[in-house]
């Protein structure tokens, strides 16, 4: 299979986003940005997802050949008490998309998910085929953000596998690029923690959940590269290597800001390790959000990245510093 940058996507189409002010959305502007590639970036306020004639609307409006979805319901906790908000936006929204995108010549579906899927039925790193749910030991959130991604698959399965009359060139593909603990700009675990850090001479943290936090700006790198490359439709593990606890990036995180401001005090002892079983919130999360990104691996060795794959604490130290550094400018 030949992985050379994708020529059949239509540059006189600009690529959709959706999501525009998460922190997904927000890289991927910088990102697309960078490149020159038109995009039209769309909010909550022009295209509200709890409205499915919202969302036909624009991709009616804007015809575009690749969609990128990177909003989400994304308040795991209030899920709990707005099931059907969280559904319609996590599962019926990317279904609207792909019945479009399946009708589109070569058409590209980009579609964020997560780890939540997984409901701790391995204590080892899950690959893309294990088996998810089952759906109900996952929480809302995690049960309607799997409902998107099988509802993904069954408009491809369904457009492509049942007596379809199109010529297998044209198909559309879709990925969704499942991730775990994601930082970039906006409200996220790290930057609660150095605050906290700068308030408080103590903090307890759990450390009995393990994962692997993931940079946003490398996902929507990731996200781009995948989608103008000739990689196969599927679902993708996006995390860098490695893995840690929550207590293990506060920790580090902590650590490193303290290296570039003279304001943090909290020293590491005072960071104190508590099992999740302390720390009760209204949905449950899983232990194990270990990702293996051994298939992403080895899709990007064809088209980046080739023998510089990040680790978890390179992208976060590098995070950690520019946050802090702009934080003390302002
Ligand atoms: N953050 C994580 O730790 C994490 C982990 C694993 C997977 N993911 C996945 O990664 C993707 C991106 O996450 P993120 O961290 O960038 O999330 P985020 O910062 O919370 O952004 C989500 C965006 O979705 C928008 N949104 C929410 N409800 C909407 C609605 N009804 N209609 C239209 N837009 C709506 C939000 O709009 P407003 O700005 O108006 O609120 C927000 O801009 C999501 O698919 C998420 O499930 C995230």
């Amino acid at each position: 299979m030949s992985f050379s940058s994708f020529k059949l996507l239509d540059s006189s189409k600009p690529i959709l986003v959706f999501g525009r002010d998460g922190q997904v959305g927000k890289a991927l502007q910088v990102y697309l940005k960078n490149l020159k590639i038109p995009a039209v970036f769309l909010g909550r306020d022009e295209c509200d997802f709890a409205s499915e004639d919202a969302i036909i609307q624009m991709l009616n409006r804007y015809q575009p050949q690749v969609i990128i979805n990177a909003a989400a319901y994304t308040n795991v906790d209030k899920a709990e008490s707005e099931r059907q908000l969280a559904f319609a936006v996590n599962a019926k929204a990317p279904q609207v998309m792909a019945h479009y995108i399946t009708n589109v010549v070569h058409g590209v579906l980009l579609h964020y998910s997560t780890d939540y899927v997984f409901a701790d039925t391995k204590t080892t790193a899950y690959i893309e085929t294990d088996s998810v749910g089952p759906a109900d030991q996952l929480c809302i959130y995690g049960q309607s953000k799997l409902a998107g991604e099988q509802a993904i698959e069954e408009v491809f399965n369904l457009t492509y596998n049942s007596g379809h009359d199109g010529h297998h060139d044209t198909f559309s593909r879709y990925f969704i690029l499942r991730t775990s603990w994601a930082y970039g700009d906006g409200d996220n675990f790290i930057r609660t923690m150095l605050h906290l850090a700068g308030e408080r001479d103590q903090l307890k943290v759990v450390a009995d959940q393990v994962g692997a936090p993931t940079s946003a700006e490398w996902l929507a790198e990731v996200g781009i590269q995948i989608a103008r490359s000739r990689v196969e439709s599927g679902i993708y593990h996006v995390v860098p290597d490695g893995e840690t606890s929550w207590h293990g990036l506060a920790v580090f995180a902590i650590e490193t800001a303290a290296t570039v401001c003279k304001g943090i005090e909290l020293k590491s002892k005072n960071i104190l390790p508590i099992p999740a079983a302390d720390y009760v919130l209204p949905a449950k999360r899983p232990y194990n959000s270990r990702l293996s990104n051994i298939k992403l691996k080895k899709a990007l060795s064809q088209i980046i990245f080739a023998g510089q794959y990040p680790k978890w604490q390179e992208q976060v130290e590098a995070y950690v510093k520019e946050y802090v550094k702009a934080s003390l400018k302002n």
